[in-house]
């Protein structure tokens, strides 16, 4: 397609470097997506900024989860339009992501600034977008759900820097929990072929990436076509990952209680590749509201598969999502998340106040819980999660972990590394370690991080 690009260019310089700005709301998912939004622009001259004053083309990668998260997108295009107009419209404006694909005639109408909007679906567009809008304003794309096209239309390179990457390797969700616009916005589950997968890890492999997070709305409902032509599972599809020289550590995000079978289980305890961190939300502890939010699970099948999971691997750190003020919920359901929560003893979680969301189930249901009860509750939630995470980085004080050293810290030789658990782990006088995965003994644990001294020093 570059072919039908008119770019601007001068004869004598060749084509006029052009900058990107990418600002990203929202989940892994939407990181990973900007990336390679940037990776798609390359080939037309276009080179990231940090900063939106010198950039020729910004794009608002953006998040429908929450009215906040949403409602961000106005404010900024509004400061937007200011740059636009003292820059005589010499500036393109994008709107992608979940706000796109869900109210983008709104978003038009609200913002004439805005040049294009592209559903999450439909960014490997851009550049013929690009060069459609330099003619007439207003474009909008990618209403339909097709992440087959957009994912044979990406570029094979990317443009990674880092030791660790995310690779999307599923997208959509078939659940429809009453609360999320998921569903809506990224559209039914789809799974990338393995030899995709496969091929994009090699691609990271060969820039210097160690460590891969593979992402999907429902990441372990992933049944991509394998060599032999029959569905893959996310254990199988990690077990060949593994094989991937250079790629030595394997993490996966968000994984759904109900497509975690007893193969991936396995794989825990018979893959030493698979890092021993999972991402397993619940969103409440009570059966009552479990089945108002159309979980298709019970609180008891959770715990249960926690202990199983534990059981094959036992050092397994549990984080989650929870949503605290759903409609009905009461203070006997809400102690019956506080008491889950005691139960599993979360390494990390992130936590919600409700927040009801045009055309979903839940946002017309009766009886929507008060706004400061919502918020009592969500602070009780995390005075005891924050107690939870604290605790647990507390308890690897002692312990030689591998790290990987993913960058450098603040202050001299510093280094910024990964334990096996997702925690930060700082260490003095590494930072020409970058890259490595050495032995550190953990001398501290803090609320966000943990303080080690390397143990082992790089192999001559
Ligand atoms: N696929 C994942 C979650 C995707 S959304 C899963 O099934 O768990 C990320 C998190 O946002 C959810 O886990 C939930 O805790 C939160 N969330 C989703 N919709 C929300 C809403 N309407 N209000 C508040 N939090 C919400
Ligand atoms: Fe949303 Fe539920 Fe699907 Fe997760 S499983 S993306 S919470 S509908
Ligand atoms: Fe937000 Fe879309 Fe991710 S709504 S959480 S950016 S899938």
């Amino acid at each position: 397609m570059t072919e039908t690009l008119d770019l601007p260019s001068d004869e004598k310089t060749g084509p006029r470097p052009k900058r990107l700005f990418i600002k990203t709301y929202g989940c892994q998912m939407n990181v990973y997506d900007s990336e390679r939004m940037a990776d798609v622009l390359r080939p037309l001259g276009y080179s990231a900024t940090e900063s939106v004053e010198d950039a020729d083309f910004v794009i608002l990668n953006t998040c429908h989860i929450r009215e906040k998260a949403a409602e961000k997108v106005y404010s900024e295009l509004g400061k937007l339009r200011q740059l636009k107009e003292a820059r005589d419209g010499a500036l393109t404006i994008a709107v992608a992501g979940c706000v796109a694909q869900a109210e983008g005639e709104e978003i038009m109408k609200r913002q004439p600034a805005v040049d294009l909007v592209v559903g999450p679906q439909a960014y490997h567009q851009l550049p013929e977008l690009l060069t459609r809008t330099a003619r007439a304003r207003g474009e909008r794309i990618g209403a339909d759900f097709a992440p087959v096209d957009k994912f044979d239309a990406l570029p094979a390179t990317r443009g990674v820097d880092g030791v660790t990457a995310f690779l999307t390797v599923q997208e959509g969700c078939d659940k429809f929990c009453t609360f999320c616009v998921v569903p809506y916005t990224r559209g039914a589950e789809w799974s990338r072929p393995v030899a995709a997968v496969l091929a994009e890890a090699r691609e990271l492999a060969a820039r210097g990436v160690r460590e891969v997070t593979l992402l999907g709305q429902n990441v372990n409902a992933y049944d991509g076509e394998g060599a032999d032509g029959a569905p893959s599972s996310l254990a199988r599809l990690a077990f060949a990952l593994a094989e991937v020289p250079g790629i030595d550590r394997i993490r996966y995000t968000t994984s759904h209680p109900n497509d975690f079978t007893d193969e991936l289980i396995e794989a825990h305890r018979d893959l030493p590749q698979l890092m021993p961190y999972l991402h397993l939300p619940v969103q409440s502890g009570s059966d009552r509201i479990l089945r108002l939010m159309n979980r298709k699970h019970g609180r008891q099948a959770y715990l249960d598969l926690i202990a199983r999971i534990r059981e094959a691997r036992p050092d397994m750190a549990i984080s989650g999502d929870f949503i605290v003020g759903f409609p009905a919920e009461t203070d006997a359901d809400f102690e019956q998340t506080l008491d889950l929560v005691r139960q599993v003893n979360y390494a990390s979680a992130f936590s919600f106040m409700y927040s009801p969301r045009p055309g979903t189930p839940a946002a017309t249901m009766a009886a929507q819980v008060a706004e400061e009860v919502a918020r009592a509750r969500l602070h009780a939630l995390q005075a005891l999660l924050t107690e939870q995470q604290l605790a647990f980085n507390v308890s690897r004080a002692g312990l030689t972990v591998p790290v990987l050293f993913e960058r450098k810290g603040r202050h001299g030789a510093q280094a910024i590394g990964r334990s096996p658990w997702l925690q930060s782990v700082h260490v003095e006088d590494a930072d020409h370690l970058i890259g490595e995965i050495l032995a550190v003994e953990i001398e501290r644990g803090q609320q966000n991080s943990l303080t080690g001294r390397l143990m082992q020093q790089k192999a001559a």
